[in-house]
């Protein structure tokens, strides 16, 4: 059973006695794990695929099981109008809502996809298999692209995107675990055959650990009190003990301001499970070594940390690790490999009213050169 705790936080005394949702107001009684189930009863809006009139339709699969609206669609079809031939990746094919887009817009082109969630990559599979032998779909993480790549005699790449972090349906399936809101076990795994899991990070971490995830992978102001208070309370077991203990740690005023008290410590948790950040660079650096000249690498990030990461290893391709002073000419020979595409870099204000997970996207483009040496 999960147990819906939206705004308990706001509430001065935290009780285990919220209700349970089981069914609507009209009578109705929806699965818990449908992300429609999670917006009705948030009183948000469908984001469903509002945003580009010819978005795709999914295939056999209900898109009710996996519904995702890819971000800044137009602006990633747009990024990519060029493709004519040559293979695409898709790195976090999640939903298959850009990818889908991609491949309908240029019916030339082949596909690689990647995704470490097994249940993403069964309704992408099935979302795409339309589309036949165009498509070559991998359960894999994405530092393993080379490795993809090699498998499946992709030799360069007339495209890539990343579209980081987590998908709508992580999010809404209360039994995942990633959602302060919805009461589960402490999971958080992106790939459900990974051992480790948020249960060992909260329960077994020592509290200098706790606090440093908390703060480089989630900046959280009360790092130290809230990483003192988990030692304090384990063992933890659920999502909602683990909330609970958070906004208790957190001072009144604070947990007034700037969203869910427990968003930051969640995000961080969920990055350490997952790897998020430690596996960012070698993925990013093998696509870039991987694209052909002219073909372009779009990355969507969602926080600082992995913006950070995205803008440092392209920054270095740009520049070919070359640190001559921009007034002398280049005397140490190293030589750039890409070139930065300006573009808008954060989704419209339409698209952040329609879909609230796209406020914190941001859009970098970079694209290899056509000789693969400096400018
Ligand atoms: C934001 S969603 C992508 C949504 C997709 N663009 C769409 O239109 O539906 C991110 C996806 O990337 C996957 N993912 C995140 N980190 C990954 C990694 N290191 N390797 C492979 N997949 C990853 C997640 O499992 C998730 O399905």
């Amino acid at each position: 059973m999960i147990r819906d705790v939206r705004n308990e936080f706001l509430h001065a005394t935290i009780t285990s006695k919220t209700p349970v949702f089981g069914s609507f107001p009209d009578g109705t009684v929806r699965s818990f794990n449908s992300a429609r189930c999670h917006r009705a009863h948030s009183g948000e809006k469908s984001r469903g695929h509002m945003l580009s009139g010819k978005l795709p339709r999914a295939g056999v699969v209900s898109n009710n099981m996996f519904e995702h609206a890819p971000v800044m669609l137009n602006e990633i079809l747009e990024v990519f109008s060029g493709l004519t031939t040559g293979t695409f990746l898709d790195a976090t094919l999640g939903g298959a809502g850009h990818a889908q887009a991609v491949l309908e817009a240029h019916p030339d082109i082949k596909f690689v996809g990647i995704d470490r969630d097994q249940q993403a990559l069964a309704f992408a599979q099935s979302r795409l298999s339309p589309l036949g032998e165009r498509v070559t779909l991998r359960h894999a993480r994405f530092d393993r692209v080379a490795e993809v790549l090699e498998q499946t005699n992709t030799h360069s790449l007339a495209g890539a995107l990343f579209d980081l972090g987590v998908s709508s349906p992580q999010l809404d399936q209360g039994e995942r675990g990633f959602s302060y809101r919805l009461e589960a076990p402490l999971d958080m795994r992106m790939d459900q055959s990974q051992s480790l899991s948020a249960l060992q990070v909260v329960n077994e971490s020592s509290m200098e650990h706790l606090a440093q995830i908390l703060r480089e992978n989630a900046d959280e102001r009360f790092a130290g009190r809230i990483a003192k208070a988990i030692v304090l309370a384990r063992p933890l077991n659920t999502t909602v003990e683990l909330a609970e203990v958070v906004i208790a740690a957190i001072p009144a005023a604070a947990r007034r301001r700037g969203g869910h008290p427990a968003k930051r410590t969640f995000q961080a948790i969920r990055i350490e499970v997952n790897h998020e950040l430690a596996v960012l660079p070698v993925a990013l650096s093998g696509v870039i070594t991987a694209l052909a000249p002219g073909a372009r690498l779009a990355v969507l990030t969602y926080h600082s940390g992995e913006d950070r990461i995205t803008k440092s290893i392209m920054r270095q391709a740009e520049t070919g690790g070359c640190t001559c002073p921009a007034n002398l000419s280049c005397v140490c020979g190293r030589q750039a490999l890409v070139r930065r595409v300006r573009t808008s870099k954060t989704p419209s204000d339409a698209e952040q009213t329609l879909n609230r997970r796209s406020t914190a996207a941001r859009l970098r483009v970079i694209e290899r050169l056509e000789t693969g040496i400096g400018s």
